[in-house]
């Protein structure tokens, strides 16, 4: 596509099931909204859409825990989020919910209009039904042992150990998360859509895009590759949350949650536009955007354009931006552990530091690769970076200001080499960070924007005005004059990282927001206009402040710790039974990770009659470099499986304890009794 004419840019409509935390913030809707607040200084025309997902197993999980109707639920946790979100100046042109009557409509008309072309296949399949419940089983609500790696605790649509995506009827000894009774296999009717027979029309869409960030576009090959190909999916579920499936024998039955969800997109944007909308969805013009987790690719770069296309009269997304995971002090964030960084507390305990945690989320976003966030850290760079550069360099520009001109910015003399090399770094910054920003790389493009923030702090630093101002004013007031309009462009191009601090310098300096081209300058304020005195832009993070954010997460640590239930004992097994496992004692050789799957190790274990290689799923606890040369215990006879294309020999075994975390079992590890070896 040639420059778009607008944008559609979304952001993955959360869960209405509980508050939102730093991982949704760094994933998503960070990203998202330094890339339409940059887009708005381009002066581009955009739209940035989000909302509420309020359907779907995950909601109805919730409200069973809580004792409350789902609705209850969405009612309560939209209104959190949405406060949470606005506190972080989070700025979507609209925030919806896919409660909403406007939406209920649009996703119907949207089966409907599938369903008169004939897109879909009808089929009656056996589902499990949970006959002490009485009712149909959300995937979610089945748990079983995953086919594909023995993980106990798989879900009936994936299994979170090797990342395999399942169907419940593959998972080995399901039960009923409901009742945990052994649910049963019962005929009923559902709608699939047919990815199957989409698939060469996807592939080519997908190679259409191979400017996609590497894991996204990655992810999507291996999807249309993966053994079996794309699979038809059911549209439609047996459920009593939700939207109605618009037929007439379809009574108990509503839309799959990812089928209505990315539609919340076209209805919010409806709701925004009135009948102004069509633009945003349906011209070619248009590039469609969604930022997502890495989590959501395969809805959004497959499932979601797959109901495009059949559709037909709208446009494609252009870009899939998905980062990785956030892991908080070096463990998974967990809602259900409350290990998280909850945004609403945030706002709360550290009140007008919003982009100090905005900073540090972009600074260490996990663009490319999982990332972690410690509180370390982001003390670290709060202090380091925000306060000692960029918050140091603009007081002491607004303080001397005062103090040699009572504000009034002064004229400038010859300029030296020094002063045209900084003037430079401002004049180049906004085509710099068009560069990067237009790639999604925040990382870079916020490091770049440092660089204006140090330039001027090394330059005030080497010229030393506060020495010569007696000795040399005409000096001065050219040093001075060069200062000013550096901190004139970190209050422009600061805009869509920390629009907090952006704006109150923009005050101070008298600016308004300039438009990004208009940036490419080297005098943003002339000489003569006064400035403000101004006030400190950032705080410094105490150490008491991370010592309390430690302590309440050790706290939430501890309370699991009695509360986490370790898994029951299994049935009972024969002497006979035990005595057909071969358990040998292994050394690991070699360790390598296995392509495309984040959780798997590739082994060479030797076992003293033979060197074999065994997949394991220990990726996310042990580096490749940690596992080689130590000893496990390897269950040598167990049946050779395939795992991701790898003949897998056998299964090292190894403790998990109750935060899941993997140990070795062997001699000197250290592990509460009663963790599960396996
Ligand atoms: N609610 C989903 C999640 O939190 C995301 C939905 S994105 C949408 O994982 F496209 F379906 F809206
Ligand atoms: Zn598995």
């Amino acid at each position: 596509m040639s420059e778009p004419k607008r944008y559609t840019v979304t952001a993955a409509l959360p869960y209405a099931n509980g508050p939102v935390h730093i991982g949704h913030l760094a994933g998503c809707y960070l990203p998202a909204d330094i890339y339409v607040r940059y887009l708005r200084q381009s002066q581009k025309d955009v739209k940035f859409i989000c909302g509420s997902d309020e359907h779907g197993a995950a909601i109805m999980m919730k409200a069973r825990a809580e004792g409350v109707s789902p609705q209850e639920i969405v009612d309560k946790y939209n209104g959190i989020m949405q406060e949470a979100f606005s506190g972080f100046g989070i700025s979507f042109d609209i925030y919806s919910r896919t409660t909403k009557e406007i939406h209920h409509k649009t996703a119907q008309e949207f089966f409907l209009n599938l369903y008169n072309k004939g897109c879909f296949t009808e089929k009656e399949t056996e589902q499990y039904y949970d006959e002490e419940a009485g009712q149909f089983l959300a995937d979610r609500y089945i748990e079983g042992t995953c086919p594909k790696c023995s993980f106990e605790n798989a879900y009936g649509d994936q299994c979170e150990n090797c990342g395999s995506s399942l169907s419940p009827t593959e998972l080995l000894n399901p039960r009923s998360k409901l009742s945990g009774a052994k649910p049963v296999l019962k005929a009923t009717k559902h709608w699939f859509l047919p990815l199957d027979h989409l698939s060469g029309k996807i592939r080519a869409y997908i190679q259409e895009h191979k400017d996609w960030k590497p894991n996204v576009y990655g992810q999507c090959m291996s999807w249309l590759d993966d053994a079996g190909g794309l699979q038809a999916r059911s549209m439609t579920r047996d459920l009593d949350w939700g939207i109605q499936v618009p037929l007439p024998d379809a009574e108990g039955k509503v839309l799959y949650v990812w089928f209505d969800a990315p539609i919340g997109y076209i209805s919010a944007t409806k709701e925004l536009l009135g009948a102004e909308w069509e633009k945003y969805w349906k011209d070619d013009d248009t590039s469609l955007v969604h930022f997502i987790g890495k989590d959501n690719i395969v809805f959004h770069s497959i499932i979601f354009p797959a109901m495009l296309m059949e559709h037909g009269d709208f446009i494609l997304p252009s870009q899939v931006p998905a980062n990785e995971f956030l892991n908080l002090e070096g463990k998974k964030i967990s809602t259900s552990r409350n290990w998280a960084v909850w945004l609403h507390e945030y706002l709360k305990e550290f009140e007008g530091n919003q982009d100090a945690l905005r900073y540090v989320l972009c600074a260490a976003a996990p663009e490319t690769k999982d990332n972690d966030f410690t509180w370390k850290d982001f003390q670290t760079r709060n202090n380091s970076e925000l306060v000692a550069i960029y918050g140091n360099f603009v007081n002491r520009v607004l303080v001397l200001m005062q103090k040699y001109y009572q504000g009034a910015v002064p004229t400038p003399n010859a300029l030296t080499e020094e002063d045209k090399a900084v003037l430079a770094v401002l004049k180049e910054a906004p085509q710099k960070l068009d560069e990067v920003l237009s790639k999604f790389k925040f990382r870079d493009a916020l490091s770049t924007y440092m660089t204006i923030a140090r330039a001027g702090n090394k330059y005030l630093a080497d010229e030393e005005p506060w020495k010569k101002i007696k000795t040399d004013p005409e000096r001065t007031a050219t040093i001075m004059y060069v200062a000013v309009q550096v901190a004139a462009q970190l209050a422009q191009l600061g805009e869509p990282f920390m629009p907090f601090a952006s704006a109150k310098l923009r005050d101070y300096l008298g600016l308004d927001l300039w438009s990004w081209s208009d940036c490419e300058t080297e005098e943003f304020i002339a000489a003569g206009k006064v400035i403000q005195k101004g006030d400190l832009l950032f705080s410094k993070i105490e150490d008491e402040q991370v010592d309390f954010q430690l302590e309440k997460l050790n706290a939430s640590k501890e309370s699991n710790k009695v509360e986490t239930k370790l898994s029951p004992l299994k049935e009972e097994i024969s002497f006979d039974d035990f005595m057909k496992m071969d358990i040998r004692t292994g050394t690991i050789l070699e360790a390598e990770k296995v392509k495309k799957a984040d959780k798997l190790l590739q082994l060479r274990v030797d076992i003293g009659l033979e060197v074999r290689t065994i997949v394991s799923g220990i990726a996310e606890h042990f580096t490749p470099e940690e596992v080689v040369g130590k000893q496990v215990s390897v269950l040598a006879n167990l049946a050779p499986r395939k795992i991701r294309g790898v003949e897998s020999k056998g299964m090292i075994l190894m403790a998990e304890d109750s935060e899941g975390k993997l140990v070795f079992a062997e001699p000197g590890s250290k592990i509460e009794n009663g963790a599960i070896v396996r």
